[in-house]
């Protein structure tokens, strides 16, 4: 028995998240190889206080790893810090033989293991969360699988979208952090993505997409919105939670395009679609190597009290003090975030180029809708279209900027093409 262990305890709390059970059978194939067993405390720290667990044996956890959910619960039952909810978990611990818990579950869950880890109690913490906003780990496992259950849903949207021809305001879980929305909007290429961290959610610039959108055809979009995204004045709340601001941006996004192009606006929302779908193969082997690490780090009174991580080809243990209580957030001046701009500002483009190629179509003779502020992509993008050079083009419109009265003239003959 390595360092005198006989019997771990594991936990989880918090919201589910795909690759649980994955990180249970972890746990279960590590400590069974050590020689030590494993106890599963049932429905998160309700069972730690209540003494309720399970034994894990190597028949129990047999291919659990591909299942969502979890098959020991999780609840998020805060501990009575000051009452008998610590003396009981500590008192059930001893009586058991059990030398050492293993938590999982997010941010709420790690303060948690900080706290049971300052009553001299042998804890390590396996990060979870679809809202990958833990701090001092890249990823928290969960978070592939929401992300590519939320692009998958969001493509099947997009489509409709386009072939019914509807806007849709989508809302995305989160918390108080924008990755989840971030990387599933990428994924699915969404029109637009509304994260918390860019602040208060510019309703007049969405409807001004919506108006360039319908004047170049496209009648269609898909707005997706992080939960915590806000109008600056506080969170939108549902059921004590997050939650409720699609409808809120619907409804304002309609009354601001009410005149330009109204609009009927769609709201639709991923939220309990994704914490529990099957994990995605990433997820499975990511949270399984966390769950032999954990156990690796309990029996190891060096790593002990740390949370446990995967860089690269190695494990690496965070004390859980540096990062309790702290929250990961999107980094505005991050690679991530600027994949999201870059996405952005090539839809508004898009769309703003169709609809003066649009004005063009619908009135091939003319060139009246161009002045001195079009930008030279969409001048040499008309000009290749009339078969003239932008030079000539440009010169026309000298001409015509020369010569303005300042009434609305007739419009302009095009350029002679050069073909012709
Ligand atoms: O697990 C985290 C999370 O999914 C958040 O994104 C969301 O705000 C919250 O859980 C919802 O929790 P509950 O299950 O209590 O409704």
């Amino acid at each position: 028995m390595p360092g005198g262990f006989d019997k771990i305890g594991v936990f989880v709390a918090g919201g589910p998240a795909a690759g649980i059970n994955a990180v249970i059978k972890g746990i279960v194939q590590e400590a069974d190889n050590a020689g030590v067993r494993v106890m599963g405390f049932l429905n998160g720290a309700k069972g730690l206080v209540d003494g309720r667990f399970v034994h894990l044996t190597r028949e129990r956890v047999e291919d659990v790893h591909i299942l969502g959910g979890s098959i020991i619960g999780t609840s998020r039952y805060r501990i009575d810090d000051r009452g008998e909810d610590l003396a009981r978990i500590c008192g059930h611990l001893q009586r058991e033989g059990i030398d050492g818990l293993i938590s999982i579950g997010g941010e709420g869950t790690l303060q948690l293991a900080d706290r049971l880890r300052q009553t001299g109690l042998r804890v390590v913490h396996v990060p979870k969360t679809i809202d990958n906003d833990i701090a001092g780990v890249e990823q928290s496992f969960g978070y592939d699988t929401a992300v590519h259950e939320a692009a998958r849903m969001l493509t099947a949207i997009k489509l409709d979208a386009e072939a019914s021809g509807h806007w849709f305001v989508v809302e995305i879980m989160g918390r108080y952090a924008g990755h989840l929305a971030l990387e599933a909007g990428l994924a699915a290429g969404c029109t637009r993505v509304l994260i918390p961290e860019e602040g208060s959610i510019d309703v007049g610039e969405l409807a001004e997409l919506v108006r360039t959108r319908a004047a170049s055809g496209l009648n269609w979009g898909v707005v997706l919105v992080a939960e915590s995204a806000h109008f600056g004045d506080g969170h939108l709340t549902r059921y004590g939670r997050l939650g409720g601001i699609s409808d809120a941006l619907a409804e304002r996004l309609e009354r601001a395009c009410a005149e330009s192009s109204p609009v009927a606006v769609r709201t639709s929302n991923l939220g309990y679609f994704l914490r529990c779908a099957e994990p995605t193969g990433f997820d499975r082997s990511y949270a399984a190597k966390l769950g032999q690490g954990a156990t690796r780090f309990i029996l190891d009174p060096e790593r002990t009290g740390h949370m446990v991580t995967v860089e690269g080809d190695t494990f690496r243990a965070v004390p859980m003090e540096e990062v309790a209580g702290k929250v990961k957030l999107v980094d505005l001046d991050g690679v991530r975030y600027r994949a999201l701009q870059a996405a952005a500002a090539y839809e508004s483009a898009r769309a703003d180029l169709d609809a003066q190629q649009r004005t063009w179509e619908a009135a091939p003779h003319s060139i009246g809708w161009l002045d001195r502020n079009t930008s030279m992509e969409t001048l040499s993008s008309v000009a290749m279209r009339l078969g003239v050079g932008t030079d000539d083009l440009l010169k026309v419109l000298e001409d015509l900027s020369d010569a303005a009265t300042g009434s609305a003239g007739p419009a302009l003959a095009c350029p002679t093409p050069r073909n012709s």
